[in-house]
């Protein structure tokens, strides 16, 4: 099967769509392959394996699936706010909002911890939850002789490095490294669930990267333009058929897109561009002084308003709306703006005089 590259004949004996572009040495075009190429470059070292797939939640499902059979574990630990996808698996692991979860059966054995709320946390005085006492919530939920949770039996921690829909909290350096510590003392794989943070959105081409936190399991969609689970091969199964899909490796037109993404990302410095007009949005919010605006937060082009009321904040959206200006709300108070990663100083300028007008409709 060597001698004809990335291609498995047998995978195109049954109709599943590993296709390339033209030639599969040199394809006309980039395609699957060079999608998961450049998604392992731009990876830490050692996740050098992709799996593609339709959506965001799959490729959830398949990082959780992989980390079932690497651990042998049958537990997982998510995070309060979490949100992580719509199929039954993982809907499992949202700890967001109850529509998303309300009547459907789920996975079994999924515990919970609270995510940390504010950057500027220390176990100090961290007002999270997450921390308490001397110790945290998730060193007591797996301390092997008094925790609740067996170590040996959880197959994975998943987290947002930046929470999205939970209300886009960026948690602490603290809160990160206690479990990164936890997740290497007890050999439990980290799922990053880079799915809206990632692709460069925050001025790093992965949220974690800037991070105090080393995923084993990397899952990417939005930005990348189809479902991709990224992982080192030996937490992938080495047995045929356990991970598998018609779509396995994306479809062409869709690995394209994804492809030229990134190679767009990375000639015009737009992860540059990402940190530079995150950074001057939030100086002109706290220079435009918001009515009712209870916090700005967020990294790079992934930044959000919080307001004093959930109906302030529907008010503001829609009187946004009205000037022009698209927003989306998450959390219980909060709007995200995520401005396209080639944005100008001047549309900045332009979105926080039209939020702040909305701001001064609503109030
Ligand atoms: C963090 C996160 N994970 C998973 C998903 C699910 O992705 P998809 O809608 O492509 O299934 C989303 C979608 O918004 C998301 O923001």
């Amino acid at each position: 099967m060597e001698a004809f590259g990335p291609i498995d004949p047998a995978k195109i004996a049954g109709q599943d769509f590993y296709t390339t572009a033209g030639d599969p040495v040199e394809p006309e075009f980039p395609g699957p392959a060079e999608l998961m190429d450049r998604l392992a470059a731009l990876s830490p070292a050692g996740l050098d394996t992709v799996f593609l797939s339709n959506s965001g939640a799959e490729a959830v499902e398949n990082a959780m699936k992989i980390c079932y059979d690497h651990t042998g574990g049958s537990c997982g630990i998510t995070f309060e706010g979490a949100f992580h996808g719509r199929t039954l698996g993982t809907l499992s692991v949202n700890r967001s909002k109850a529509v998303y979860r309300r009547g459907f059966p789920e996975i079994s054995g999924v515990h919970d911890a609270p995510f940390c709320r504010d950057g500027g946390c220390t176990a100090g005085t961290c007002d999270c939850g997450f921390f308490a006492g001397d110790t945290s919530v998730l060193r007591r939920m797996l301390h092997p002789d008094r925790g609740h949770v067996a170590p040996e039996e959880v197959a994975f921690v998943i987290l947002e490095p930046i929470q999205g829909e939970g209300g886009y909290h960026v948690p602490s350096n603290a809160f990160l490294r206690e479990v990164a510590d936890l997740c290497a003392r007890h050999d439990v794989p980290v799922i990053a669930d880079e799915i809206q943070s990632g692709t460069g959105r925050t001025g790093d081409f992965w949220a974690s990267d800037g991070l105090p936190i080393e995923p084993d399991v990397i899952c990417a969609a939005k930005g990348a333009r189809l479902g991709a689970t990224i992982a080192s091969a030996d937490v992938f199964p080495d047995e045929t058929s356990r991970l598998s899909s018609t779509w396995g490796a994306g479809g062409l037109i869709d690995a394209l897109q994804g492809a030229v993404t990134i190679d767009v990302i990375r000639e015009r410095d737009l992860m540059e561009n990402a940190a530079v007009r995150g950074e001057q949005f939030r100086a002109e919010i706290e220079n435009a002084a918001l009515p009712n605006l209870v916090d700005a937060r967020g990294r790079g082009l992934m930044q959000a308003v919080e307001f004093d009321t959930e109906r302030r904040r529907d008010d503001v959206q829609e009187a946004a709306l009205q000037r022009g200006l698209l927003t989306l709300g998450c959390g219980h108070k909060t709007l995200r703006l995520l401005p396209p990663l080639d944005v100008r100083e001047r549309e900045i300028n332009m979105g926080v005089d039209l939020l702040a007008e909305a701001a001064e409709a609503a109030a």
